[in-house]
């Protein structure tokens, strides 16, 4: 029912003013984080809006606001990444866990630890040269069984994995210096396993 009363329209009236102070205020808000957007709307609409800071301290600031945004999406795109690079072996997925735990033998694996990895990649050491720890068949010294947050189910980042033992000054140190400067993988140019060559250069 609609009854246009005196009081109805001193209401509206209110409101009227109440709504105007809402959007003037949402105005003020709006551009809230950049304050020479900020500035120009205030002094568009506004008299005696003070002055912007001084140029060195407002670029500072907002230097300050882009970098920190930057790093922000770079912390995500990072984020991203790693989960991306992140591995999970076969059979773990396929759930495939009898192929190597057996509750009835010693250890709980069919196999010892220096023969498990052995039973399904067979013939792995091929090459004149062979790392101390494949010598060993020491896998788990590099490789977690189940999956990692790190491709190839290296139990750590790849350009890490190598500094779990050499650490070392190397005889090269010099040279390899300048290679870790370059951000190079030690494994750009080391098989990690084996090779034909000595160091088991590629
Ligand atoms: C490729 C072989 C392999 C498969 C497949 C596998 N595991 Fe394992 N698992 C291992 C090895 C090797 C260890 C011992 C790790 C160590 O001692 O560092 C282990 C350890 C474990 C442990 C002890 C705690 C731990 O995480 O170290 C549990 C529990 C386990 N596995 C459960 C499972 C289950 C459940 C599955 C199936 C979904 C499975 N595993 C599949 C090789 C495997
Ligand atoms: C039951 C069989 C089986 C056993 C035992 C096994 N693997 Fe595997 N492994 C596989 C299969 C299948 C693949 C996938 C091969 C492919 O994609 O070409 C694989 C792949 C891998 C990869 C590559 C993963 C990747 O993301 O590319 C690594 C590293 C690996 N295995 C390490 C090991 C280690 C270390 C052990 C011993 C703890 C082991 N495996 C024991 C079956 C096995
Ligand atoms: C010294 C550390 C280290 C040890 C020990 C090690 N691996 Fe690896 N493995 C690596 C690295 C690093 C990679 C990734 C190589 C790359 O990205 O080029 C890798 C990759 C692999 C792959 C994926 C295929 C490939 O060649 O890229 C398999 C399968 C594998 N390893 C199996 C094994 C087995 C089986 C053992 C034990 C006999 C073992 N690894 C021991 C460091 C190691
Ligand atoms: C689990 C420990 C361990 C890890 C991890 C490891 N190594 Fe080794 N590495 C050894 C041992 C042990 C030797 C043999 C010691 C020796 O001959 O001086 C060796 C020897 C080497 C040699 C030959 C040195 C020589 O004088 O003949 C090279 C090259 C090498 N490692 C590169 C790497 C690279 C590249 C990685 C990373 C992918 C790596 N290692 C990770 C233990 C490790
Ligand atoms: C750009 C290629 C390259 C990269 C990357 C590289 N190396 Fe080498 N590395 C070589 C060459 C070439 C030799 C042989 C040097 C010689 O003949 O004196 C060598 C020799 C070695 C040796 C044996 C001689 C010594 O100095 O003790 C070890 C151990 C070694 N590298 C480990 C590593 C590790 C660990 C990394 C990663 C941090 C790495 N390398 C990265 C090329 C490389």
């Amino acid at each position: 029912m609609l009854s246009v009363s005196a009081g109805n329209v001193m209401l509206s009236n209110r409101k009227f003013r109440y709504i105007f102070l809402l959007v003037a205020c949402t105005l003020l808000l709006l551009p809230g984080c950049d304050p020479l957007t900020r500035y120009k709307v205030t002094s568009t609409i506004f008299d005696g809006v003070p002055d912007l800071p001084p140029p060195a301290q407002f670029c500072e600031e907002y230097a300050e606001k882009k970098i920190a945004e930057a790093q922000a999406t770079l912390a995500e795109k990072d984020a991203a990444k790693n989960k991306l690079s992140g591995s999970t072996h076969f059979p773990y997925e396929e759930k495939r866990c009898n192929d190597c735990h057996d509750k009835n033998k010693e250890g709980g694996l069919v196999q010892p630890k220096n023969k498990l990895c052995f039973v399904c990649h067979t013939d792995f050491i091929q090459g004149e040269f062979v790392h101390g720890p494949i010598a060993t068949a020491d896998c788990l010294a590099c490789h977690e069984p189940h999956s990692s947050l790190n491709p190839k189910l290296l139990k750590t980042a790849p350009e890490k994995v190598c500094a779990l033992c050499h650490t070392n000054k190397r005889a090269a140190t010099a040279m390899h210096d300048k290679f870790a400067a370059r951000k190079l993988l030690c494994v750009d140019c080391h098989d990690p396993h084996f090779g034909n060559a000595q160091f088991f250069l590629r």
